[in-house]
């Protein structure tokens, strides 16, 4: 049986959660294999109970399932700590989250360093969630990060924390004058923590192996979305790990070659957040109406999403570069109202007609979006669980999203809720 990769194809908050959600309930292993609490995914159960998740895998909510957090995501201790207490508090059982012995760990000095040096950019940063992601992921690649293994040896952590802050208080004070952090108070509260996630450290590569091998199936969860991605996205203005499906398989140990499934969750229109270019985005009455009814504000920050119609470009791209087999178009049900629904085709660059992704970033600043309009739909969609029982425009619309994004859309979200959902083809099939 085969490992699924599910990443987001635009720049994240497609609504991976609800795609995730939808296919726990046949697989045994949901695994994150990047970011880390910068992500948010909104659930809503069919009793409605909401719930809301930035490091644990959204399979953590369907009972039988394994959530692991791989060894590419990067953990904040206190953070995972609260979201497994809220989600006991919320009679949810816990008990099958498992951290990869591997996975790294942010530590406070990461979310200072994350927070003054966006306050250092000015105009020009990136727009980051401040939770201390990039800087973890810069130490990880510097070979001097702290590792979920080390809080089971309290020796290797205080040497480890030590030697960071030797030289990350001098940044802090004499780059940013602000105060430095104290080595032993950071590894007490590290291990305060650490005890009580310890029992689920492990070694997660060769579990999802072993699982492999006995034929069960493993969904592995991407964060944020293709164009964030460090290598393929829309560099700066990024995140810093790899949420492609390429991705999946360095973040998880598992290797390519079993995986035979990768699932673009796809929203309808586009949504960024942060800064960076975003061709078709809406600074009129349309992109604030688009916001409202799609409830386009950050999971994890709060922050308004900036929105824009659909880009078809992004999503050729998307397909190519993750090697998508089949698309999930999510919250198709925002769109109805509208009398016409413009969706770009391509981008005019410099008076030059270009379809697919620009080479350089100058070029993606500049691009120019080249619209078809389709006409709407004024029904209510939200009911809808076939694809005959959508209007006639919207069945349109989605059939011309498919010849136009470079993969089937075998799934279509028409609302929040587990059920809103049209099953076209059968996605693990
Ligand atoms: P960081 O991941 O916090 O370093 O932020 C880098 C960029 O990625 C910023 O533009 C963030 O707004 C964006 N970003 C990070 N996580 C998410 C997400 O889950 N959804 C959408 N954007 C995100």
């Amino acid at each position: 049986m085969p490992a699924v990769v599910l990443i987001g194809a635009q720049w994240g908050d497609e609504g991976k959660g609800k795609a995730t959600d939808l296919l726990g309930e046949r697989v045994q292993w949901v695994v994150r294999y990047q970011g880390g609490n910068n992500a948010g995914h909104t659930v809503v159960l069919p009793d409605g109970k909401k719930f809301a998740l930035h490091l644990i895998p959204s399979g953590i909510l369907t009972p039988g399932v394994t959530s692991v957090i791989g060894n590419g995501v990067v953990v904040d201790p206190g953070v995972l700590l609260e979201e497994l207490d809220g989600l006991e508090r919320q009679g949810v059982d816990t008990s099958g989250l498992l951290v990869s012995a591997d996975a790294h760990l942010i530590m406070p000095y990461h979310v200072a360093i994350d927070k003054v040096t966006e306050r250092y950019l000015g105009k020009a940063k990136i727009g980051t969630t401040g939770r201390g992601i990039g800087p973890c992921y810069q130490d990880k690649i510097a070979r001097v990060g702290v590792r979920a293994q080390d809080l089971l040896d309290e020796k290797i952590l205080r040497q480890k924390v030590e030697a960071a802050l030797d030289f990350k208080n001098q940044v802090l004070v004499k780059v940013y004058n602000r105060k430095a952090l104290d080595p032993d108070q950071v590894v007490d509260t590290v291990l305060e923590h650490g005890a009580k996630f310890a029992s689920r450290i492990a070694d997660t590569r060769l579990l999802l192996n072993q699982a492999l091998e006995r034929g069960e199936t493993v969904l592995l969860e991407g964060s944020q979305g293709t164009l964030l991605d460090v290598d393929h996205g829309t560099y700066p203005f990024v995140t810093s790990s790899n949420p492609t499906s390429g991705g999946a398989s360095a973040g998880s140990g598992i290797g390519p070659t079993r995986i035979t499934t990768v699932i673009g969750i796809l929203k309808a229109y586009t949504t960024r957040v942060g800064s960076g270019p975003f061709p078709t985005e809406l600074h009129d009455d349309m992109g604030e109406h688009l916001r409202k009814t799609g409830g386009e504000f950050g999971v994890t920050t709060g922050r308004s999403r900036r929105t824009g119609w659909f880009d078809a470009v992004i999503a050729r791209y998307a397909a190519r570069v993750n090697g998508i087999t089949d698309y999930f178009l999510t919250k198709l049900d925002v769109l109805s109202g509208l009398e016409k629904v413009p969706v770009c085709v391509g981008y005019e660059i410099d008076g030059t007609r270009v379809d697919d992704m620009p080479m350089t970033q100058t070029d993606v600043h500049h691009a120019v979006p080249v619209y078809e309009e389709l006409p709407g739909w004024f029904e209510d969609i939200s009911e809808c669980r076939t694809f005959e029982e959508l209007p006639a425009n919207a069945q349109a619309y989605v059939r011309h999203l498919e010849e136009i994004s470079g993969a089937r859309m075998s799934a279509i979200g028409v609302g929040p809720g587990r059920d809103q959902t049209i099953v076209r083809h059968d996605m693990l099939g």
